[in-house]
């Protein structure tokens, strides 16, 4: 069994569980007007700390499996199949595109002068962030080759 796939893939629960409660809390502040408090930062920051594992474990699996391999060999022929495109390519580069969001909005929230703009940043760069990842994530109704359980099987 691959122990790195088995916590990337539980994991996701980790990303998608902080990332929703930061975005939700930062529409919450937004419509209430509401102070910057201690829970804002630490939701933030427990999504950015499980962002960060997930690409570590990632960048594990693309360079430890086959993933990196295929792209070494025979770049044409991985562009040409969906699903090889999918996690060779699309996956982890639009992966390290959240991340980055992830990181970029956190210090901008750190720079930020009011509150208020702290939410609104919040919500902009987590939220564009969180809906790459729900989007690039391989749900079980994403086509074959592409789609994994939602919980991995032991
Ligand atoms: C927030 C970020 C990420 C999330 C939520 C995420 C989520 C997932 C999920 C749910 C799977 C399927 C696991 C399974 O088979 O059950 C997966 C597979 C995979 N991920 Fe990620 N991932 C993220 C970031 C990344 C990054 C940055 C990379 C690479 C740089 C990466 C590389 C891979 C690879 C190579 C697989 C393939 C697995 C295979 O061989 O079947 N992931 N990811």
């Amino acid at each position: 069994m691959n122990y790195t796939l088995v916590i990337h893939s539980m994991l996701r629960w980790a990303v998608l569980i902080f990332g929703v409660w930061a975005v939700l809390s930062a529409i919450g502040a937004v419509i209430s007007k509401r102070d910057y408090r201690n829970s804002d930062n630490k939701s933030s920051l427990f999504f950015m700390i499980s962002c960060d594992l997930q690409l570590l474990l990632g960048l594990i699996l693309y360079f430890t499996g086959m993933w990196f391999e295929k792209v070494k060999t025979d770049m044409g022929a991985v562009m040409k199949d969906p699903a090889e495109r999918y996690f060779a390519v699309e996956h982890a580069l639009m992966m390290i595109i959240a991340w980055l969001l992830v990181h970029v909005g956190r210090s901008m929230v750190k720079r930020a002068d009011t509150d208020a703009q702290k939410h609104k940043r919040t919500l902009i760069y987590f939220g564009i962030a969180l809906l790459l990842i729900l989007l690039m994530i391989p749900w079980p109704f994403r086509p074959v080759g592409i789609a994994r359980q939602l919980f991995p099987q032991f």
